[in-house]
């Protein structure tokens, strides 16, 4: 199987592109190496791939996906069986600093993607959302049946759109999209904006860590293997149209058209405190904490309902919280050579 992993040089795209690798299929990999953070993290994700035993199924190209004549050109040269389309600006944060990033990356690219599958016979599109879309809903767990109408940051609201957008694809066209919404993802190569990783390293570092909406925060982490066997998982089963749905009393998560959308998290939400402790235990040192306001743009909690992605796929996440964040921490001191006693 030939497949296209966009944002390839990126924590949850390099890790996919390795599991695809793994059992097999023919991966392209592209990425803009934007300098949204650390670019040398995400070259040496690259590298990583290309020491991977399979490396000759992989090639990798430097794309931006708001390149409408490189994104044709790819489509048309390479002709995908499927994609996974992880590539965006992400963070709910910068969204506020910089907001025409997000309609670059996350819509007009989006968009390009949506082409080049038209367009070339793609038999499925699997595409990143974000748990960030249920916005201001309060009813808990999360689910992907409730209307998902009211985002606080404009990057939910892009994530939002390619749902929206996917949905007039798989209805025109009669393409097979399922797009995840993931729940904080976190692991081993994980990203340096988000609150695991900023969390380690001012631990190590031994200054104050930042500790927003004076840690009452409940967040469904989800480790970086749940994620990456979802992804592969729904990838392989190919999204179809709900014979039951019905325009009168229509489902959010699924469709007439071969079109849905899924969950993807821990169904744990953990208390930020509790997160913490759980870094400190790992990193074998105390934080010291800043108790600061909610951010804006920030939702007090999350916490994923995952039973449609059970009942379809018959995937649920299993890492736990523990498990998880010893071996991120590990992974931490060991790329950054941090010597502890
Ligand atoms: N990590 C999470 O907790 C989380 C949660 C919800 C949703 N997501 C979504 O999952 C996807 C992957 O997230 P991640 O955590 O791996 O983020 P990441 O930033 O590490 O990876 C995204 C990659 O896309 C690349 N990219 C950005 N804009 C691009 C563009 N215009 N053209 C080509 N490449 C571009 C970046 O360089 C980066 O390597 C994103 O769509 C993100 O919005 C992530």
């Amino acid at each position: 199987m030939k497949i296209l992993v966009t944002g390839a040089a990126g924590f949850i795209g390099s890790h996919v592109c390795l599991s695809l690798l793994e059992r097999g299929d023919e991966v392209i990999g592209i990425d803009n190496l934007n300098d949204y953070y650390d670019v040398n993290l995400k070259l040496d994700r690259v590298k990583r791939i290309e020491n991977h035993d399979n490396a000759v199924n992989f090639t990798f190209t430097k794309v931006a996906v708001e390149d409408r004549p490189a994104m044709e050109r790819l489509f048309a040269e390479q002709r995908f069986d499927k994609v996974v389309h992880l590539a965006a600006q992400a963070g709910v944060r910068y969204s506020l600093e910089n907001p025409h990033a997000y309609i670059d990356a996350n819509i007009v690219g989006f968009m390009n993607v949506l082409e080049g599958c038209r367009c070339n016979d793609v038999q499925h599109l699997v595409y990143a959302s974000s748990s960030s879309v249920y916005g201001a809903n309060e009813s808990m767990p999360f689910s992907v049946h409730d209307n998902v109408d009211h985002p606080v940051s404009l990057y939910a609201a892009s994530k939002k759109a390619n749902e929206l957008m996917a949905h007039t694809y798989s209805h025109l066209y009669n393409l097979p999209t399922t797009g995840l919404r993931f729940f904080t993802v976190y692991g081993p190569w994980g990203r340096p904006d988000m609150s695991p990783f900023l969390f380690a390293k001012a631990i190590f570092e031994e200054r104050p860590l930042k500790v927003f909406n004076y840690g009452n925060h409940r967040r469904d982490f989800t480790y970086i293997d749940d994620i990456v066997e979802g992804i592969v998982c729904t990838l392989d089963n190919t999204a179809t149209g709900n014979p039951d749905w019905s325009g009168e009393n229509p489902d959010a998560a699924s469709s007439k058209a071969p079109w849905r959308v899924y969950n993807i998290g821990a169904q744990t939400p953990v208390h930020l405190l509790e997160y913490i402790e759980t870094i400190e235990q790992a990193a074998g040192k105390t934080a010291q904490k800043e108790l600061l306001p909610m951010q804006p743009g920030d939702v007090p909690d999350t916490y994923a309902d995952v039973e449609a992605l059970v009942k379809d796929t018959g995937y649920r996440p299993k890492t736990d919280l523990k498990t998880g964040i010893k071996a991120f921490v590990e992974w931490y001191k060991d790329y950054y050579k941090i010597e502890t006693n």
